[in-house]
């Protein structure tokens, strides 16, 4: 066996302390970990972890059967038990089930939760775009009220800005209810039949599958033709219509700048009312950093009560990777303020007693778990950056006490056992 056959399929990464590829830096990762709990104390959001196993069928019906992202992305398997599952492409669904499923109504009908972890789409990898991504993702349940859906924006908005992330754009839309919607959807479907010929293949395909991602199309040929197309905001009634401009003023009243885009139509089937993403300036091609949109009836659609909901999900690979463009957090460091080298079989018995008391004291210690001739020893502990060196031979052992080296002035001195803890301090 090679490692070249044990080699990652394409789209799916490690993340490694000290990554030559920076955004693969495990430190990086964590930053942004805390970020997001954080973000979830001072929001106030509960945690939900859902399986990243399904059934297969979740996602069919929530997102629709016709959406790419089940239609050709979604890794789906059958178990040996025959069961149709996939490995999650988004997380929306999932929360959504689990919730359903817990005893969490019985805490009242208004929900903050957020969720975070890997999902799984089968398409052409590229920069930003991976085969397993990861996604912070916020879903609040119970409020239709357009002060929500400014607060779950700005709550993105925030997020980003926590990390530092600056050159950033909202673009917002809305896809009216889902009766306005399906309407819409006729007019555009007819609108485009008449101009077939002209569209793309794979708008030509779409129109038969999804018309409403025609609107997102980034295909030359279509552009005109898009550009043309009837506007949903021509096809909204009036509440939806001025439920739209309050959420348009209330993100002006939160400083919050926006582009409103009738073109945003989004991937997933499930949306209604508003939809929006957050670009940044510093993502190449894959630029939507993350985005989510309003979602009312999909609970009863899995079976739960019929609460309204609006949430986002943000690609936690794609915010490394804009953060890199405009600075680089300070990495972690892995410090050790002791290395101990124990000589002989009993004393590294003492050597592991001592160093387990020192780490209960709150010390960063190590000891040396291969045994090395002293210089290359030394040389470890150089590159750990450590500051003392601790020996521990037959000698010490026998008087109690360590040969402790400095490492900065290299001055040695002996210390005993008990005062260790004391002469570190
Ligand atoms: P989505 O736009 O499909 O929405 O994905 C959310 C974010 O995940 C994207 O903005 C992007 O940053 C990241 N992302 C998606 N696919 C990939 C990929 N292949 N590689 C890297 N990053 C990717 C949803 O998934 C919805 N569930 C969001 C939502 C929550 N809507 C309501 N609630």
């Amino acid at each position: 066996m090679t490692l070249q056959e044990f080699k990652l399929p394409p789209g799916f990464f490690d993340i490694l302390p000290l990554s030559k590829d920076l955004w693969k830096d495990s430190s990086l990762w964590n930053f942004i970990e805390k970020n997001i709990n954080s973000m979830a104390e001072l929001y106030a959001l509960k945690e939900i972890r859902a399986p990243i196993v399904e059934s297969a069928k979740l996602f069919e019906r929530t997102s629709g059967e016709t959406c790419e992202i089940c239609d050709k992305e979604m890794y789906r398997f059958l178990d040996r038990s025959n069961r149709m599952l996939c490995l999650r492409p988004e997380g929306t669904a999932g929360v959504l089930r689990a919730f359903s499923e817990s005893n969490l109504l019985s805490e009242g009908d208004y929900h903050r939760l957020f969720y975070y972890g890997p999902m799984f789409r089968y398409d052409r990898p590229q920069k930003g775009r991976y085969r397993q991504h990861h996604q912070f993702g916020v879903e609040i349940l119970g409020s239709n009220l357009p002060e929500q859906d400014s607060e779950l924006i700005s709550m993105l908005m925030h997020f980003y800005k926590n990390v530092g992330i600056t050159d950033l754009k909202v673009h917002v839309n809305t896809l009216g209810s889902f009766d306005e919607r399906s309407s819409y959807l006729k007019i555009l479907k007819e609108y485009f039949q008449d101009l077939k010929e002209k569209l793309s293949p794979l708008s030509q395909k779409r129109l038969e599958t999804n018309p409403l991602r025609i609107l997102d199309s980034k295909e030359a040929e279509d552009q005109t033709i898009v550009l043309e197309a009837p506007s949903i905001l021509q096809h909204l009634s009036t509440a939806s219509k001025e439920r739209f401009e309050r959420i348009l003023d209330l993100l002006v009243a939160l400083n919050i700048p926006y582009q409103q885009d009738d073109k945003l139509v989004r991937g997933l089937d499930y949306y209604c009312h508003t939809v929006f993403e957050i670009k940044s300036g510093s993502l190449g091609a894959q630029n939507s950093l993350g985005g989510g949109g309003r979602y009312d009836g999909l609970l009863s659609q899995i079976g739960g009560k019929d609460l309204p909901g609006i949430g986002f999900a943000t690609g936690i690979e794609r915010v490394i990777i804009a953060l890199l463009e405009l600075s680089v957090p300070p990495l972690k460091s892995y410090p050790c303020q002791l290395y101990m080298i124990a000589l002989g079989e009993r004393e590294k018995l003492k050597a592991l007693a001592i160093i387990e008391e020192l780490r209960q004291k709150g010390f960063k210690v190590q000891l040396q778990m291969v045994d090395r001739k002293l210089k290359k020893a030394l040389s470890v502990a150089n590159m750990l950056k450590a500051e003392y060196v601790a020996i521990l031979g037959e000698e010490e052992l026998a008087s109690k006490r360590l040969t402790l080296k400095n490492m900065a002035s290299k001055s040695q001195t002996s210390v005993s056992f008990d005062k260790l803890s004391e002469y570190l301090q």
